[in-house]
């Protein structure tokens, strides 16, 4: 088949080292964490590109060694079970015939990948994601946004632990932000259950406003896009520094060859996308929450936000998803304002509609 020419900007999760700008440090760190045996997550926010680092990283190693690259997307997957499912699926066929005790049905899957696999209804799926786990030789499993399962954690924590402990020739790569399963992963609570050592942790943060210039500089010069100064400045700032933004204006710059338009269009892309997980960390929270949110969209101290009538629990466990979970607020230590730092979520936050109130009779 022939190879498809890779444009320097590109939708897709980037797959080997050279097509990563700017992660030269991160890169590296990986591969020293394979190399030295080490489950490694990687941590950020979304478009920061972390599926890109593990996947590279993965390749690069495989390269090396000759390991096989497994990469599993949990987004969406909330049960332990459904995960199990999935995992089994991309098995190889091999191992997947020696796990019939567990399996009801194996079919072709629809996505094209792997197997669709269904778990008896008595199957213990802790034992079963084991027993394929340990069986599994010479592979960089990677499990992408594991933060996505909420139930079944413990299981699923005790089925890696005995995996990490027993098959020395698999390697785990997780993803995701640093919130649920994957701040289980560290904590020592959960030490026991899982491995003695918790995995590496690479943390990826946006771009340095240089960098972030830099890359869209270099991709318009490779590909003979005329651009001027202004607009990357204009790009950088209403777009932020997070690579999977700014390939995205790079990737419409390029077919659009207009400066307005393509901005006009990834703002509004990157903006739904923004919205859409600013309302999902909203689930199931009071509206007091909804009004924390557009209060941090203008800059707010802790006391502006307790105005909102939310409860102290409840907004420090809202700030340290926001803060250390997803990483994109911040708090001033000069000042106590915490805000959001990357202005595709201000923007977002700016549009989330205001809470209606309910008439009181007069
Ligand atoms: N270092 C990089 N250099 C160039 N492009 C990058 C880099 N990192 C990410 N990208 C691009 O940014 C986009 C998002 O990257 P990726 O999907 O890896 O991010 P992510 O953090 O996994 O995002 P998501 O939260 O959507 O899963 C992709 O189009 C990818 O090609
Ligand atoms: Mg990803």
């Amino acid at each position: 088949m022939p190879k498809k020419k890779v444009l320097f900007f590109d939708q897709r999760p980037r797959t080997l080292p050279k097509q990563l700008f700017g992660r030269k440090e991160e890169i590296e760190k990986l591969l020293r964490a394979l190399e030295a045996g080490s489950w490694v997550a990687i941590l950020g926010p979304r478009m920061v590109g972390k599926t890109s680092l593990a996947l590279a990283g993965a390749n690069a190693f495989a390269d090396e060694t000759g390991y096989n690259v497994i990469h599993i997307d949990l987004r969406d997957t909330e049960t332990f079970r459904e995960a199990t499912e999935k995992i089994l699926g991309r098995l190889p066929k091999s191992i997947l015939d020696t796990l019939s005790k567990y399996v009801s049905e194996i079919s072709a899957s629809a996505g094209g990948m792997g197997f669709s696999v269904k778990l008896k209804k008595t199957a213990s799926a802790r034992r079963a994601l084991a027993d394929g786990l340990f069986k599994l030789k010479d592979t960089v499993l990677i499990l992408d946004e594991i933060q996505s399962i909420n139930q079944g954690i413990s299981h699923f924590l005790r089925a890696l632990g005995s995996v990490f402990n027993e098959n020395h020739s698999l390697l785990v790569i997780f993803t995701g932000s640093y919130s649920g399963i994957v701040r289980k992963l560290f904590e020592s609570t959960y030490k026991d259950a899982l491995f003695g050592r918790p995995p590496i942790s690479i943390k990826l943060a946006p771009w340095k406003e240089t960098v972030a210039e830099e890359f869209l500089k270099t991709g318009f010069e490779k590909l003979k896009v005329h651009y001027e100064e202004w607009e990357i400045r204009d790009a950088v700032n209403q777009l932020g520094t997070l690579p999977g933004w700014l390939n995205l204006y790079g990737v419409k710059r390029y077919i659009e060859r207009d400066h307005e338009t393509a901005m006009k269009t990834t703002i509004e892309e990157a903006v739904k996308e923004a919205e859409k997980e600013l309302e999902h960390l909203l689930e199931g929270r009071s509206p007091k929450a909804k009004e924390v949110i557009r209060l941090l969209a203008f800059g707010a101290s802790w006391s502006d936000m307790a105005q909102t009538g939310i409860s102290e629990d409840a907004l420090s466990r809202l700030l340290t998803i926001l803060v250390d979970g997803l990483f994109i607020v911040e708090k001033d230590e000069n000042t106590g304002v915490y805000y959001f730092t990357d202005p595709v979520y201000r923007k977002a936050a700016m549009k989330l509609p205001l809470v209606t109130k309910t008439k009181t009779a007069i």
